[in-house]
């Protein structure tokens, strides 16, 4: 037996035994590494004659396309039995009988978190997240709220520094609203850019429609023609999916904030039933979200170019929707905790996506 054969012996006993991708590849390494035993051989080759080197090379040749193929038909046998081996192991049985007894349920806030996710996702939106202690600079100066900014106040900002310490840049706090991460997105990647931003966010604040953590969702488009008009496409959209209502009224309202230019903000028509607020007609207006284009200031804080790109942004009050939605008078109950509240205004995996407003507590 010649040393071809020999060494075509060895590899095949070797990947006979074989059963996982990692000892295939020691076997590669083995036959066709860059010290492996076929690549040694092919090495040799320029020692020898011209004419023993045609025949052998030929030889060797063919011998190397064998044993590759071996080697990945191999590989992808194992592949495949491991594949099939996961896939018996993660089978669920869909038949099982649901426990009912289980109190759990999905918070409202969870639920239209999903809901909301949902209706951006099939617009084409991506989501994107950042950080609940954010500084300073994502929180407001980025966002063309300097410091001294009359802005500031309006936020009520819980201010994470420690005592003494001069408002500096690097300070820190939880972030007022889900804007910073408008800020991070466009600092990381090119237009367009399409994301909404669902999260927690602070202000100290308490009183009916009003919590220290609350719930926003931001929006930002980013590209080279979006305008006004996209924006409000976009909106009216959202709520009419949102509520589940081809018809609603809703109005958009000049309005400001130092991050778009110009700025508005939509009021969805509703009447008030003694503290209940229920979806409906033109008598009153809550307003659920502020939005505009986004400010060139901004862009160009972000590394954006302002000539090139421009866009629009908008940020919608979670727990404003779900009570309106769902018919919810109080914010505050939201993070109580009561098992009571829970269970009433509580979701199933089986209520997605729901569509029914549910009776008051
Ligand atoms: N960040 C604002 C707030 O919390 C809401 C907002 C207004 C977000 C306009 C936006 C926007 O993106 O364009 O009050």
């Amino acid at each position: 037996m010649n040393e071809l054969n020999k060494i075509e012996e060895s590899i095949v006993e070797q990947l006979n035994k074989a059963d996982t991708e990692d000892s295939i590849e020691k076997i590669r390494v083995f036959a066709l590494g860059k010290k492996g035993k076929i690549t040694e051989i092919m090495r040799s080759l320029s020692d020898m004659n011209i004419d023993k080197r045609k025949s052998f090379g030929k030889e060797i040749n063919t011998l190397k396309l064998k044993i590759s193929k071996l080697i990945n038909d191999k590989r992808l046998l194992i592949k495949n039995i491991n594949l099939e081996k996961k896939l018996k192991s993660d089978f669920l049985d869909l038949t099982l009988p649901v426990n009912l007894e289980s109190n759990g349920t999905i918070h409202p806030v969870s639920q239209v978190i999903q809901e909301v996710s949902l209706i951006f996702g099939e617009m084409g939106f991506d989501i994107a997240e950042g950080p609940d202690i954010e500084d300073d600079w994502h929180n407001f100066t980025a966002l063309n709220i300097p410091p001294e900014h009359p802005a500031r106040q309006m936020h009520d900002t819980f201010y994470l520094q420690k005592e003494n310490e001069i408002e500096s840049k690097t300070s820190e706090v939880l972030r007022t609203h889900t804007s910073p991460v408008q800020v991070r997105t466009m600092m990381k990647s090119k237009p367009p850019i399409n994301i909404i931003v669902p999260g927690r966010t602070y202000r100290s604040d308490s009183d009916q429609t009003h919590t220290p953590m609350f719930h926003q969702v931001e929006g930002l488009v980013i590209d080279e023609k979006s305008h006004m008009g996209h924006l409000k496409g976009c909106l009216v959209e959202f709520v009419k999916k949102f509520f589940n209502k081809e018809k609603i009224n809703y109005r958009f309202r000049p309005s400001y904030f130092p991050f778009t230019e110009p700025s508005a903000e939509m009021d969805i028509g509703c009447i008030r039933e003694g503290n209940k607020i229920v979806l409906d007609g033109d008598q009153d207006w809550l307003e659920i979200l502020g939005c505009g284009m986004v400010n060139p200031v901004v862009l160009e804080n972000c590394g954006v170019d302002s000539k090139k790109y421009q866009g629009f942004a908008f940020g919608m009050g979670i727990d404003r929707i779900a009570m309106l939605k769902y018919g919810m008078p109080d914010l505050r109950s939201f993070f109580d905790s009561d098992l009571r509240w829970l269970k009433h205004f509580g979701f199933t995996q089986f209520d997605f996506p729901p569509n029914s407003r549910k009776d008051s507590f």
